[in-house]
């Protein structure tokens, strides 16, 4: 009776699972009881894992640390636009781009009255003693002052 005891469900467990599982030979194999696929990884995935691979190293090798990122609002590219932005934020304030003065004069026509060489100093340097704060002093790096002048240029 005992043993029948034993065999009994061991037997049910068995037919159980060969009912469940008809094709278990064709496509597991059970290790350590647990069942594992025989499934090959398909070559896409392959593909995917080398692309991938690949990409780290390119990133890893041409990515710029996030200290030596430059701030968002620093244009790459030092355009004219740009310049009008950053004219609106640090200089409209005591500046307008027609001929009307407020706390500076009206900055039309800049470039011709003061030539290439007197803007590009006074974009630097500023005239402190008379009231116009030198643009590195407003926080401007070069690549915005480069900006600034190009947007001075288009004031007619
Ligand atoms: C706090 C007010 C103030 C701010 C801000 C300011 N300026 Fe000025 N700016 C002046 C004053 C005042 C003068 C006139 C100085 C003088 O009498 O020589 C001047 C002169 C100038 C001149 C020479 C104009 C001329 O006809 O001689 C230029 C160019 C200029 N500013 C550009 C800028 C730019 C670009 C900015 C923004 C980065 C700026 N300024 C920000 C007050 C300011």
């Amino acid at each position: 009776m005992a043993t029948d005891d034993r065999q009994t469900p061991h037997d049910h467990e068995q037919k159980d699972r060969e009912h469940i599982e008809p094709h278990d030979d064709a496509g597991y194999e059970t290790v350590s009881g647990i069942k594992m696929g025989h499934a090959k990884v398909p070559k896409f995935l392959k593909a995917t894992y080398i692309i991938l691979a690949m990409w780290a190293v390119y990133y890893g090798l041409t990515a710029t640390p996030v200290n030596d990122r430059t701030d968002a609002s620093t244009p790459m590219e030092p355009t004219a636009e740009a310049g009008a932005e950053i004219f609106s934020t640090s200089c409209a304030g005591c500046h307008a781009v027609t001929a009307q003065k407020l706390v500076g004069p009206g900055l039309a026509g800049v470039k011709e009255r003061l030539g290439d060489t007197e803007l590009t100093n006074v974009l630097h340097k500023g005239r402190p003693e008379r009231g116009m704060p030198a643009p590195p002093s407003l926080g401007l790096n070069e690549a915005q002052i480069q900006a600034l002048k190009l947007y001075m240029e288009t004031l007619k």
